[in-house]
């Protein structure tokens, strides 16, 4: 056909384990690859992990690792995860990766021999949480992005000439396709419209990155780094022939599917390097919302994370598949809930497609001895047939769109309307009689239901790739891989077929599994090397004398390398409440000078909430996180415990800056 399809996710950051809102984007992207592959399509789905930069250096440094050992382990687990989930990707890029550093820095020597870089000093705001210079910012600002304290950065730098592209891109955001949806679109336009800045795309007050070419006293910025991926992947700047024969394919990508968080970097930053590459542009930047857990974005910093396999473990790949894309508009936050999830799986899964596959299959069984009856496959006069093929024209119409959960929709409308069929026609009776008349009716009830099942799981397919694959083949019809969706019509399920082995797909979930996934959270929150067991009562984090005492002691004194582990620092508490339900659990968010931190902590009784705001603390930054109350607790906050008496918070005489090291 010698058409192609290339679809990236964002690189994923190597400080936080990956957890359901990373993978709801992988997903997103292995579905519509799945979908294109199964059009016939060649299709190159490419993800990985954005290594580099002073985030992931501070927090290596704060894991006690250095960064590599540190990005090795994270990005290890990212591959595992889409693995045991049998994302289809093409490709893991890595930023560590020789063959991407190499490749960036041909990117950094064309922009610069293109007369796009100079150099220049900075000094500005700069978040090293979204690693985003704040234009216009005065220190302490906070980033407007992610809320977090700015810090002042200071020295000479590289610039790109960003100024330079106001206008183009301006002209490209005239294509309504190029920024999806029309919210991020208008987003884009208004922030580009108030002027750019040059961008400086260097950084020399740290190490770890991709050395300037010339100037390895610099390092590469990390997003120049990262956006990078999308090509150097596929072979731009490599001097191998097949290398550069793939990026002549593929590039430019179809879809940069990202989080509404990234769009600047995307919409602004990378088409305006592109063009100063020479390089063609993207077709479409797809931004999708934000995955909510207790009413808030699903992140490490927040503790409120869910983990992927936790739902592998219990429901299956499937079942998060499904309720993502059929549960969250696609662009729009979504909630995720234990309790959602479970009753979408029971109606949806269990109970609808499911139970009409199964109680289908099993009358054929009954009544045909296990082969597809032979019917009239016409759709005329069939109402099942012809809301078949409506469905198959708006599921494809609304899947292009990125409208996922109404495609899903429109084709679980189907399976209602079969189940209803099933009911008004009877089978079960039809079965009973012999005459000509009753099996040429029954032959066609159970016709139709299965020839509407297969039409829903050729759909669904690359939603539910396993499921529908099992139904595919318990309809006798072999590897579901083989066939070609555009195809897909009415009719085409052979009468004579014989059936596979009949097996349900979607077993019933009941309370028990949402306790199970409950429970596993609420055990799986601490890395596996640290195992840490947390009552889920409220006793309070104040250190007690068995926490604070390190190992290796002798007659109870420690050496002062033991004391050195433990991570003492000023923390500036900058939100405190109450934690519901708990009497003695504030929840407490405080800036420890390169991030804030949730903390959990036992001090309610002490202390009003407001009273704490602003308040200079000692903290024990680096603990092992652990769960109270379903929150993750990312430190501890130093008190004395008194015998009998409210804990005491640890504080100073003098004015201490926010981040010091006590030691
Ligand atoms: N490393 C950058 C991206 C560089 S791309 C050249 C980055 N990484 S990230 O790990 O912080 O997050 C990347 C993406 O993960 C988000 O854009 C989004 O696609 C996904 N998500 C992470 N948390 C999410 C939710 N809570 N909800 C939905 N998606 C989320 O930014």
């Amino acid at each position: 056909m010698g058409q192609k399809f290339y679809i990236t996710t964002p690189i994923y950051y190597v400080n936080a384990r990956p957890h359901i809102g990373h993978a709801y984007t992988t997903i997103a992207c292995d579905t519509i690859a799945r979908h294109q592959r199964m059009l016939g399509v060649d299709t190159f789905f490419l993800t990985g992990t954005d290594e580099h930069g002073q985030k992931i250096e501070r927090a290596a440094q704060e894991a006690g690792k250095t960064p590599q050992q540190y990005a090795d382990e994270i990005s290890s687990e990212f591959r595992n995860l889409w693995q045991r989930m049998g994302i289809s990707n093409d490709d893991f890029i890595r930023t560590t990766e020789e063959r991407h550093k190499k490749r960036v820095q041909e990117l950094f020597r064309r922009l610069r021999d293109n007369g796009y870089i100079y150099k220049g000093k900075y000094t500005g705001q700069y978040c090293v949480s979204d690693e985003l210079y704040v234009d216009g910012a005065k220190p302490g600002d906070p980033c407007p992005l992610c809320g977090r304290p700015t810090e002042t950065v200071e020295e000479e730098n590289y610039f790109f000439k960003l100024s330079a592209f106001q206008d183009k891109l301006l002209e490209i955001y005239a294509n309504p396709d190029f920024v999806r949806p029309e919210t991020r679109r208008n987003e884009v336009i208004s922030f580009v419209r108030s002027g750019l800045r040059d961008l400086s795309i260097s950084r020399s007050t740290f190490t770890w990155g991709i050395p300037v070419p010339d100037d390895p006293k610099h390092v590469i910025y990390v997003w120049l780094d990262a956006l990078a991926n999308y090509i150097t992947a596929i072979g731009y700047g490599s001097t191998h022939a097949g290398a550069q024969a793939a990026f002549h394919k593929y590039w430019p990508a179809d879809v940069h599917m990202i989080g509404k968080e990234i769009v600047r970097f995307h919409c602004v930053y990378w088409p305006a390097f592109l063009l100063a590459a020479g390089l063609p542009l993207p077709k479409a930047i797809v931004a999708h919302g934000w995955l909510l857990f207790e009413e808030n974005k699903m992140s490490k910093s927040r503790g409120n994370i869910v983990r992927a396999e936790t739902i592998l473990d219990t429901l299956g790949s499937d079942a998060l598949r499904y309720f993502l894309l059929r549960e969250v508009v696609f662009g729009q936050d979504g909630s995720f809930s234990f309790d959602a999830l479970v009753q979408r799986y029971n109606a949806d899964l269990a109970n609808g497609l499911g139970n009409l596959a199964s109680r289908t299959l099993t009358m054929i069984g009954r009544y045909f001895h296990g082969e597809i009856p032979t019917a009239s496959p016409s759709a005329a006069g069939n109402a099942i047939a012809e809301t078949a093929l409506r469905t198959i024209a708006e599921f494809n119409v609304l899947f292009d769109q990125f409208q996922f959960s109404r495609a899903l929709e429109v084709a679980w409308a189907l399976v209602g309307a079969v189940d209803k069929y099933i009911v008004e026609n009877e089978p079960w009776s039809l079965g009973e009689k012999q005459d000509e008349a009753s099996r040429a009716r029954l032959a066609n009830v159970l016709y139709t239901s299965a020839e509407a099942v297969r039409i829903v799981a050729a759909l669904a397919h690359p939603v539910m790739p396993e499921a529908t694959a099992k139904i595919w083949t318990q309809l006798g019809l072999g590897d579901i891989r083989k066939f070609q969706l555009s195809t897909l019509q009415w009719g085409q399920l052979p009468g004579g077929t014989r059936l596979g082995k009949i097996e349900p797909v979607f077993p019933r979930a009941d309370k028990s599994t949402i306790e199970r996934m409950q429970q596993m959270e609420d055990e799986g929150r601490a890395p596996s090397t640290t195992p840490v067991a947390e009552p889920q009562s409220a006793a309070p984090p104040v250190p007690s004398p068995a926490q604070q005492a390190p190992a290796a002691a002798t007659d109870g004194k420690i050496a002062i390398d033991d004391f050195a582990k433990v991570d003492l620092r000023v923390g500036q508490i900058k939100v405190a409440e109450k934690v519901k339900g708990a009497d003695k659990l504030l929840r407490l968010e405080v800036d420890i000078g390169s991030e804030v931190r949730q903390l959990v902590a036992g001090i309610a009784e002490a202390y009003a909430p407001e009273t704490l705001l602003g308040r200079k603390v000692v903290i024990v930054a680096n603990l092992a996180p652990r769960k109270l109350r379903g929150l993750e607790s990312n430190g501890m906050i130093v008190a004395a415990s008194l015998e009998g008496g409210k804990p005491v918070l640890a504080g100073f005489l003098e004015d201490v800056p926010v981040g010091a090291r006590l030691k």
